[in-house]
């Protein structure tokens, strides 16, 4: 089991409630980029989710932050990385900055927090559990989605990659593939180039509208939630025999 876990984005959406569900079992150490952030976990989780600061796109700061973590917290035995970004855009509108800053947040960053926590638990002779959050887009693609479906495709493979290598030192390597999933990152109202954002009930109905659309693409009718994500997360970081697994939840939606 693992007893004291590393987890990214956990200030909203999907990192968070993984957060707040693994700090049932688990001390939680959260990578967050606000002050306010770090309190609100703290107050949620009842004192049992700790805060380092982080800005996961800086890379000297993140080169430190295992190490500090475990100064501060004790060993640490998990990685969750949920951090991520979620603009799609047509390829004419593609650019190197886009694609910059997703492959460094989502494989970048994933690879240098596994690769530090792996040189810890290795040198401790310690077993641990790392996870990955990849994409049904990954494999099932839409019109507008090239740059999340490379960097998610690059995260599923480097969760095969590292679990193959990191089996014989007791370092199991999983991710979940996700469908569409209620969060901001979905909300965020999709804008015709020089539309205006919408405001207040007008901002809250189109994003309803957003989601009620999204949800006819999954054959079970809706879309889902971050508990369910956060469930299986807790799943997949304590499951003995299972690395290497990418593990979708869809409601039907990759069937299709
Ligand atoms: N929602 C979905 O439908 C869906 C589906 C498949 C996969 N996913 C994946 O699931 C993960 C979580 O998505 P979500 O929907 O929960 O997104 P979200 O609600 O937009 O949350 C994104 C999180 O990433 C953090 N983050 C972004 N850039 C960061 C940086 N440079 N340094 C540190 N933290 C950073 C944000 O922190 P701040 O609050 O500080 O900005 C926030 O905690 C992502 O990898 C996403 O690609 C989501």
């Amino acid at each position: 089991m693992s007893t004291r876990v590393l987890v990214t984005g956990a200030s909203r959406g999907i990192g968070r409630a993984i957060a707040l569900r693994l700090s049932k079992n688990a001390q939680v150490i959260a990578l967050v980029r606000k002050d306010g952030d770090a309190r609100a976990l703290a107050d949620a989780s009842g004192g049992r989710i700790g805060s380092l600061m982080l800005d996961l796109a800086d890379r000297i700061a993140r080169a430190l932050v295992v190490a500090d973590a475990e100064r501060s917290f004790g060993p640490i035995d998990g990685l969750v990385h949920a951090a991520g970004l979620g603009e799609h855009r047509p390829l004419e509108a593609v650019d190197h900055a886009q694609l910059d800053a997703r492959l460094e947040l989502d494989v970048l960053a994933g690879v240098d927090l596994a690769r530090d926590l792996a040189r810890s638990l290795r040198a401790r002779r310690a077993p641990g559990s790392l996870l990955f959050v990849s994409s049904t887009l990954a494999e099932r693609p839409a019109p507008t989605t090239s740059v999340y479906a490379i960097t998610k495709g690059a995260v599923s493979s480097m969760t095969r990659a590292l679990a193959i290598e990191l089996a014989p030192d007791r370092i199991r390597v999983n991710a979940l593939a996700p469908g569409v999933i209620d969060t901001e990152m979905v909300r965020a109202p999709r804008l015709a180039p020089g539309e205006p954002m919408p405001e207040g009930e007008a901002r809250k109905a189109r994003e309803d509208a957003q989601i009620a659309e999204l949800a006819k693409l999954h054959p079970l009718g809706r879309v889902g939630t971050v508990q369910e994500l956060a469930d299986a997360a807790a799943f997949l970081l304590e499951a003995p025999f299972a690395t290497g697994t990418i593990l979708t939840l869809d409601g039907g939606l990759s069937l299709g």
